[in-house]
Formats: structure tokens, C-alpha cells, sequence
């Protein structure tokens, strides 16, 4: 058994999200299917210095602590599929580290108030970090996409259910 098997870690939430979500069942199960949904990051005071720059980015990593998830199930049946998946195959919600991570657009900044599109993040979601999106690193054309390959574009907007609830 590794050394690191019975680890905790803590993080402390840099800040909160505003969304129209206010719960989880209907609501978009990716950035690509919440396209123009409209939000906010509340930033915490004491992270706002850490914000420099930011705005000249177009898009960015919001990652976030899933934090209506309870338990995990280590094979799931995703949002797309009617078939059990391994989880960490797939983007569901109940996972052994509850972790979101969704690349949206920054439309703009107010202070420690950063408005922002194409949310699926619930309404009060703590927020654990923001990364700038950089298409010179994080592009990648792809040879294969596993099980979502079979998924139509329009599933692929399709709406959460309660499943992972
Ligand atoms: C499939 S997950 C994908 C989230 C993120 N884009 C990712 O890939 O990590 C999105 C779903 O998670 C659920 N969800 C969103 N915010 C949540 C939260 N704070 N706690 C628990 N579940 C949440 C909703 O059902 C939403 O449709």
C-alpha cells in the first residue's frame, strides 16, 4: 500500500460560484451544453490580488469542489451512456475526490467578481482554483475519444438527471 493511501488533504475554497442552477437535476452536464449560460465567480477578498491578469484571457479553468456529491462509485453509468463506465472514464460527479473542472468563457471583471459564461456548476459550488485556458497548451487534436465517440453532438448538450443525486 502507497505511503500517500491514507493521506488527507485540505484545501480551503478561494472563492464561490453563482450560477442559475439551482439543482442538479436538468441542469447542463458540460460547458458545451450551458452555451451563453451566465454566472458568477465571487471571489474571496483575500485571493483578489491574485487576480491580476486574469482579464486577458478569454478563457478559463474554473476548478471546484463538487460538493452536493456524497460517495463514489468506482463503475457508473455517465449522463451519456446507458452502459457501466469506470469513473475515472467519465466526467461524473461521484467520484473518490470530488473535483469539477469546467473551461469557461470570462466575459468580464468587476473587482473580485469575474462574469462568466457556459457554466454547469451548481449555485453555491466552492471554488478551489482558476487556471487560465491556453490554447497553445491545452489543444490537442485527439485520435480517439473512448465511449463518448458514440455519443451524438446533441447528447452531448444534452441535460443531467438525477442519477448521481
Ligand atoms: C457531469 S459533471 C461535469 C462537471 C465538470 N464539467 C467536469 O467535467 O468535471 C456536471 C454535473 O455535475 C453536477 N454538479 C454540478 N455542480 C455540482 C456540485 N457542486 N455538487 C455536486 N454535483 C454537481 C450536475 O448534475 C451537473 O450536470
Amino acid at each position: 500500500m502507497s505511503r500517500f493511501s491514507d493521506m488527507k488533504i485540505e484545501y480551503r475554497p478561494i472563492g464561490v460560484v453563482h450560477s442559475p442552477f439551482k439543482k442538479r437535476d436538468g441542469m447542463p452536464i458540460q460547458p458545451a451544453g450551458a452555451s451563453g449560460i451566465r454566472g458568477t465567480v465571487e471571489i474571496f477578498s483575500e485571493y483578489k490580488d491574485g487576480l491580476r491578469d486574469l482579464e486577458g484571457f478569454s478563457h478559463i479553468f474554473l476548478i471546484y469542489h463538487l460538493h452536493k456529491s456524497a460517495g463514489y462509485s468506482l463503475r457508473v453509468i455517465p449522463f451519456l451512456d446507458t452502459v457501466e463506465r469506470g469513473v475515472f472514464a467519465t466526467r461524473a460527479p461521484r467520484r473518490p475526490n470530488p473535483i469539477g473542472l469546467s473551461v469557461v468563457r470570462l466575459v468580464g471583471r468587476e473587482d473580485a467578481i469575474l462574469h462568466v459564461e457556459n457554466l454547469d456548476i451548481l449555485d453555491g459550488t466552492p471554488l478551489l482554483d482558476i487556471k487560465p485556458y491556453v490554447s497553445a497548451f491545452d489543444v490537442h487534436p485527439t485520435e480517439r475519444a473512448g465511449w463518448i465517440e458514440k455519443a451524438s453532438e446533441e447528447a452531448r448538450k444534452a441535460r443531467g438527471d438525477s442519477r448521481f443525486t
